[in-house]
Parts: C-alpha cells; structure tokens; sequence
C-alpha cells in the first residue's frame, strides 16, 4: 500500500495528533504524517511531532503572504491530504480549491447540529440526549462539509461540559481513524 502523505494541522493538545501518529505506524493505516503545521508556536501538540521525528511548521498567519509559505512546505513534503485535528482557524479558499476534497476536520458534535465553536456548553444548555463527534470534508461553510463519519454517545445527567469534552475525545480517537481508513478504502 502507498501511503498518502499527510498533513496535520493543530492548534493546542494536538491528542488526536498522538493518536493519528500511533495509528499511521501500522503498515495497512492508509496515510503517513510527514508535517505538521500549526499556528500556535506554544501548542502542547507539537512535542508529538517533536518526540516521533515529523517535521514542524509554525504558520504566522498574521504575515500578508503566509500561504506562500503554507504551499511552500506542503509542497516540499509532497502532501496530498490534509486532516484538520484542533486547528483553530478559518482555512483559506485558496488552500480549500488546491486540495479539494482532500481535507477533513474533526469536529465535536453531531453536524449539522452545534457547528462552530463552544459546542458542549450549548449541547448541555439545549438540554440533549446525545452527542458525539463528525469528521467531515472541509469546504467554504463553516464545519459544512460532507460528513464521511459520525457517532454519538448518550448524555447522562451527571455530565458537564468536562465530562462531556474527555467522551468526546475518546469516541474522537477512534472515528478519525475509521474516517481515514473510509476514504482510502477503495484507492
Ligand atoms: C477536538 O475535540 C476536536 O473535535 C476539536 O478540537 C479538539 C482538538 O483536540 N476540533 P486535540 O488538540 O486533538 O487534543
């Protein structure tokens, strides 16, 4: 199998980074990460990349040409699908229309319901029975892309916005993944 090479974008924990990293090392998980871009030079996630040899790029989007430098690295490591895990900014057109269809995000709650951001704090207030997470095709609308995987998990009335967060980010370390091996599946 050859394995696409990836691109992954954060901008804090970076756990799904750490759980995409471990997964990639079997030999039949579709994708390699060979960068990792982030926006935030202190985020916690690039010590992942550090710890396992994957190059890092710290993107300052505040410079007028940083995507010349985005499309830059991206070329230099020859990436062909990008995932999304975390990151905290809004992705350029350009970027959007050069890799169409070749960027997901994850995101944590049920699409099309709570896009955006604070989402278990507005899940808790609506007063849900369920949530969970979406990975999804990024396009122009906000958390609007075509949904690949979904699940949800049952809301119990102990649950707060933390409790709510580490369910979430479990049920995230294993429908990633499955996203991944989804859309490779037939390649
Ligand atoms: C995840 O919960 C994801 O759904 C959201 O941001 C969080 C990133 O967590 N988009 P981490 O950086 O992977 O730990």
């Amino acid at each position: 199998m050859v394995k696409k090479k990836t691109c992954v974008f954060i901008s804090g924990q970076g756990s799904n980074l750490k759980n995409l990293i471990k997964r990639s090392r079997d030999s039949n998980f579709p994708i390699t990460i060979k960068l990792v871009v982030t926006n935030n030079k202190n985020a916690n996630g690039i010590m992942y990349a550090k710890k396992n040899s994957i190059p890092y790029f710290v993107l300052n989007t505040e410079l007028r040409n940083y995507e010349n430098h985005l499309f830059y690295v991206l070329n230099k490591y020859k990436i062909s699908f990008i995932c999304l895990a975390g990151y905290m900014k809004i992705i350029s057109k350009k970027l959007i229309s050069k890799f169409e269809k070749k960027i997901i995000n994850i995101h944590p709650s049920l699409l099309p319901k709570y896009k955006g951001l604070n989402t278990f704090a507005r899940i808790l207030k609506n007063k849900e029975k369920k949530t969970g997470c979406t990975v999804h095709y990024v396009n122009e609308k906000l958390d609007g892309g075509g949904i690949i995987v979904k699940k949800c998990f049952p809301i119990v009335s102990s649950d707060n916005e933390k409790t709510l967060k580490i369910k979430t980010q479990k049920l995230e370390y294993k429908v990633l993944p499955e996203a991944i091996i989804r859309i490779f599946r037939n390649s």
